[in-house]
């Protein structure tokens, strides 16, 4: 852990705000998912969004990637306001998201998938130039590390952690300037979940603004430089790497008090268990 956290830099000079919610609300219906949540995301820092299962990770990544409108508050993108109604207004901002399992097709090769879109034409036909495209992708990929011999080969067969890969070294090269990650890291090993932060970080050094969303708040604080929790819609910790130690977010993560709780409840049921267990064998 010492040497991970000695590979963070806190940026010495002032970074400037490409993403801030400001008092953000987001209800469906008469669910209220997002309450009062004020963000703020840097160019070239990573801010860790962690949260229990339903405290609104997603549907503030959603809001972000322009899949649905905040319902309360302000969104602000380089200064101005803005509230999106489709996905491509978002990444015309330079905001990319990168989900779980949808980040890329199986079936098409890795340059394809690279391109998918965005594909690079050549001569008077408009032909694809193929050439050109796995040249392109061959570099970006060695640029950022990642080794894969057959680019011909289906997305499907590789590992998350490379698809995962793939996918932000796309982002980079079709320059996002903010990156969202919706839990890069749920699927996988200890070793794969390492090669993912590594690209995590190597797009903060790459000076994007980086959201990554996570359960896992060791793997935030290994790439982290700014830290927000959510609880039930609403933020219950924001605080930067110098202010939060790993031991607190551990803690607030695990709902500190609402843990201890239940270890005086299951204390309890152990005690009767070996109280049974005793009866048993008089
Ligand atoms: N489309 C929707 N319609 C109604 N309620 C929704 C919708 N999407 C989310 N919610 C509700 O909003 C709350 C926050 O959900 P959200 O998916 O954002 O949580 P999350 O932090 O991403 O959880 P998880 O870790 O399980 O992915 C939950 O109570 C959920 O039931
Ligand atoms: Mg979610």
């Amino acid at each position: 852990m010492a040497v991970a956290s000695a590979s963070i830099v806190e940026p010495t000079s002032p970074v400037s705000e490409i993403v801030s919610l400001r008092d953000v609300g987001k209800s469906y219906g008469n669910v209220h998912a997002l309450r009062g949540v004020s963000l703020v995301v840097r160019q070239g820092e990573v801010t860790c969004v962690l949260g229990d299962n339903g405290a609104g990770k997603s549907t503030l990544i959603k809001i972000l990637a322009g899949l649905h409108a905040h319902t309360e508050g302000e969104v602000v993108i380089n200064g101005e306001p803005v509230t999106f109604s489709s996905p491509r207004e978002a990444l015309a901002r330079g905001i990319a998201t990168v989900y779980q399992d949808l980040a890329l097709v199986p079936l098409m090769s890795v340059w394809r998938n690279f391109f998918m879109g965005l594909e690079l034409r050549k001569g008077p036909f408009r032909m694809l130039d193929v050439a050109k495209m796995k040249a392109v992708v061959s570099e970006e990929l060695l640029k950022m590390g990642i080794d894969i011999p057959d680019l011909d080969r289906p997305v499907g067969g590789l590992s998350g952690g490379q698809r995962q890969c793939i996918a932000i070294a796309r982002a980079v090269y079709f320059g996002a300037k903010v990156l969202i990650l919706d839990e890069p890291t749920a699927a996988l090993g200890v070793k794969q979940s390492g090669v993912v932060l590594k690209y995590v970080a190597r797009a903060r050094d790459a000076g994007l603004g980086v959201v990554f969303i996570t359960h896992n708040p060791h793997h935030a604080y290994l790439v982290g430089n700014h830290f927000v929790i959510l609880n039930r819609g609403r933020v219950s910790l924001d605080g930067s790497r110098s202010e939060i130690s790993l031991d607190r977010l551990t803690n607030e993560m695990a709902g500190g008090a609402e843990l201890e709780a239940l270890g005086h409840e299951l204390g309890a049921s152990v005690k009767q268990m070996e109280a049974g267990t005793e009866l048993h064998a008089r």
